[in-house]
């Protein structure tokens, strides 16, 4: 099969398309024929050297990229029928794979442990599908299981257009809190449509226009953290998928200050996928690429203003 895959951590020359063995299903493990993958920041820092590369070593060949989104091929010997909570040949399904371990989903097959796929929304194609499960489920754990908002709250979210900030801003309105959102001016409508007021980054500080929110959801690396410690009410979250926030501060604030990092996890995205199917939660797609062009995909999301996602199409030759 062909496959996206590094021989050593370094730039996008780095990155070579290339012939690798089908991979062999564990027990508890379904093939997945690939359709689409997608890209997020962590994938190009890992092939850089930095992201979850300090956890993976020197495993090389490495076959890069963590979501999924597919149709079962083969079922590992472990791995029961549908009417057993398993899954079938030529169900289609979605997935954040082994994360942070190396998911192996830039590739025509991988194989999938199955507790950590859910059933594809069935309103979305597996390119907008593919967008998802990372971006989703880590706003779906900051939110709900660190963050533990709810009905009636405001949150402040950042990066408000990106990945996980677009996503998170549907979550939240689903829950029924209020959200404020920080992306640049041209963003503005894009987050209105979302559901958020939008506060633009470049022109205002969101600390002046901005207090005594229950939740700020931190996806931006810099003050940005410790700032936003100050915009939180005494007894609410701010949950960091960036950088260590400075428990110091935030005791010093009464705020509660916690660092995530996202984990699979097949029932939240089952969970996740009825909403989609409801019309709650919708992924932006910015662009999509052939499995090939991963270079290309790799820098437009480098550039740090993708407007949702960018995602991968895999066609098994
Ligand atoms: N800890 C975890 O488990 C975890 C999980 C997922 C992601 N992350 C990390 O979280 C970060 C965001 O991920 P992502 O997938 O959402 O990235 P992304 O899609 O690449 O984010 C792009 C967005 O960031 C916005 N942006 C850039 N600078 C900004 C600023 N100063 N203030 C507000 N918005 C700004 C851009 O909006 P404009 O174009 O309008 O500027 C753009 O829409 C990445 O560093 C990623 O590695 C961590």
């Amino acid at each position: 099969m062909k496959a996206v895959r590094i021989h050593t951590y370094g730039g996008n020359d780095v990155v070579r398309y290339e012939e690798a063995p089908v991979p062999v299903s564990a027990s508890d493990e379904v093939l997945v024929r690939v359709h689409a993958a997608s890209v997020n920041p962590v994938d190009w820092k890992t092939r850089s050297g930095g992201g979850q590369a300090d956890k993976i070593g020197e495993r090389f060949p490495i076959v890069l990229g963590w979501d999924v989104s597919g149709t079962v091929e083969e079922l590992g010997s472990g791995v029961v029928d549908p009417d057993d909570d398993g899954w079938a040949v030529g169900d289609e399904v979605f997935g954040l794979l082994r994360f942070p371990q190396p998911g192996q989903t830039y590739a025509e097959y991988v194989a999938a442990p199955a507790h950590e796929l859910a059933p594809k929304p069935s309103r979305l194609s597996h390119v907008e599908a593919a967008a998802m499960p990372l971006a989703v489920l880590t706003a779906w754990q900051a939110l709900f299981e660190t963050g533990a908002l709810e009905a009636g709250h405001t949150a402040l979210v950042h990066a408000a257009a990106g990945g996980v900030g677009h996503l998170a801003v549907q979550l939240a309105r689903w829950k029924g809190a209020g959200v404020v959102g920080t992306a640049s001016g041209g963003n503005a409508d894009f987050l209105r449509s979302l559901g958020a007021a939008p506060v633009d980054y470049t022109r205002e500080r969101f600390e002046d226009v901005v207090s005594e929110v229950d939740l700020a959801l931190v996806a931006v690396n810099g003050d940005v953290t410790d700032r936003s410690l100050g915009v939180v009410r005494r007894g609410g979250v701010l949950v960091s998928i960036r950088s260590e926030p400075s428990q110091e501060e935030a005791e010093r604030l009464g705020v509660r200050a916690e660092r995530v990092l996202v984990r699979p996890h097949g029932g939240q995205l089952a969970e996740i996928s009825s909403l989609v199917d409801a019309g709650h939660v919708r992924p932006a797609v910015a662009a999509e690429f052939p499995l090939e062009e991963v270079d290309q995909a790799f820098e437009l999301s480098e550039s740090g203003h993708v407007r949702g996602k960018v995602v991968l199409r895999v066609t098994t030759g």
